[in-house]
């Protein structure tokens, strides 16, 4: 199993983000200096990824042209001598393979994710959500694909979350097989609490293959009218291989507003622009409080 595909679902209406999000996509708002989906594609290229396809809607082409060259201002910093600024632009333009698919109707991320089926052919693929951003020493869809490729088979990225939380996620039913790696035997998508497997969470990131697709042609809406990837990722699990890698890093939601403060905070206290001034502010403001 080799996996040089990645599907990138940002087709969510992003709703939890809005006013913001109204007419930006909540991929493209920055993350210091970078959007939101940068990240995410540079995760998915650490991991051997070359090609990249991203779904989106009519309200998300800011997601294309960022991804594009954009020659008047390139030979403006050019002949302005902004060197760094014109490296970073054209960078972005020039990361992987990207590719775009329109999911026409917001129908649910296992909708989103069947509209990559002719992208995907029939090799296996990572799914990467569009805005969940990680930050691991080693890439996590890295660590699912040497997982998926040791196993032959299907990985999902867990972590421990608490009792209280795993009611907001999916919750996996898990047999150890090595540390950090479980096989996967069943699922349930936001499981009230006589429901839930255990207190493992899927959290972003996926390898599958295209068997996939045959299952989501036959979900039925579940969960909030939507065609759930999990009822997909169920049947899966139920008929093929899938392991669970509870991935070394932190996981940020940023689709939401507290989750992207925090990463926020994070990266700009890492980035050498920000994080000397940051600390400094950041101590200000405690001695405030
Ligand atoms: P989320 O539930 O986090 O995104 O979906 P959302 O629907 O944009 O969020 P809110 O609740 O309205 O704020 C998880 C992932 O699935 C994608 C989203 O873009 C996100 O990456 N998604 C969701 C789709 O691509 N299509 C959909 O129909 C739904």
């Amino acid at each position: 199993m080799k996996v040089r595909k990645a599907v990138i679902p940002a087709a969510g209406l992003g709703t939890r983000m809005l006013p913001a999000t109204k007419t930006v996509p909540k991929e493209m708002l920055p993350m210091v200096d970078k959007p939101v989906i940068q990240y995410i594609i540079e995760e998915a290229v650490a991991a051997g990824i070359e090609d990249i396809l991203i779904v989106t809607n009519r309200a998300k082409s800011a997601m294309d042209d960022y991804f594009d060259y954009y020659p008047e201002l390139e030979t403006r910093l050019n002949q302005a001598g902004k060197e760094r600024e014109l490296i970073e632009v054209r960078r972005a333009a020039d990361l992987a393979n990207i590719f775009y698919v329109r999911q026409k109707e917001t129908k649910g991320l296992g909708h989103a994710i069947w509209r990559a089926k002719r992208f995907v052919g029939d090799e296996p693929f990572a799914v990467l959500l569009g805005d969940d951003i990680m930050r691991a020493k080693k890439p996590v869809t890295a660590q699912l694909v040497e997982a998926a490729e040791k196993y032959n088979a299907c990985a999902v990225g867990v972590q421990k979350v608490s009792t209280e939380a795993i009611s907001k996620y999916s919750s996996v039913k898990v047999s150890p097989l090595e540390e950090r790696i479980f096989s996967v035997s069943d699922m349930n998508e936001k499981p009230r609490p006589e429901q839930i497997f255990s207190n493992y969470a899927i959290l972003g990131r996926y390898v599958l293959t295209p068997a996939i697709f045959g299952i989501l042609e036959n979900v039925r809406p579940g969960y909030g009218g939507e065609i759930q990837l999990t009822d997909g990722l169920r049947e899966l699990c139920l008929r093929d291989k899938m392991v669970a890698v509870d991935f070394e890093g932190r996981r940020y939601d940023t689709g939401n507003l507290n989750g992207f403060l925090e990463a926020t905070i994070d990266f700009a206290l890492d980035h050498p622009a920000t994080g000397p001034w940051l600390r400094r502010f950041i101590r200000e403001k405690a001695a405030q409080l």
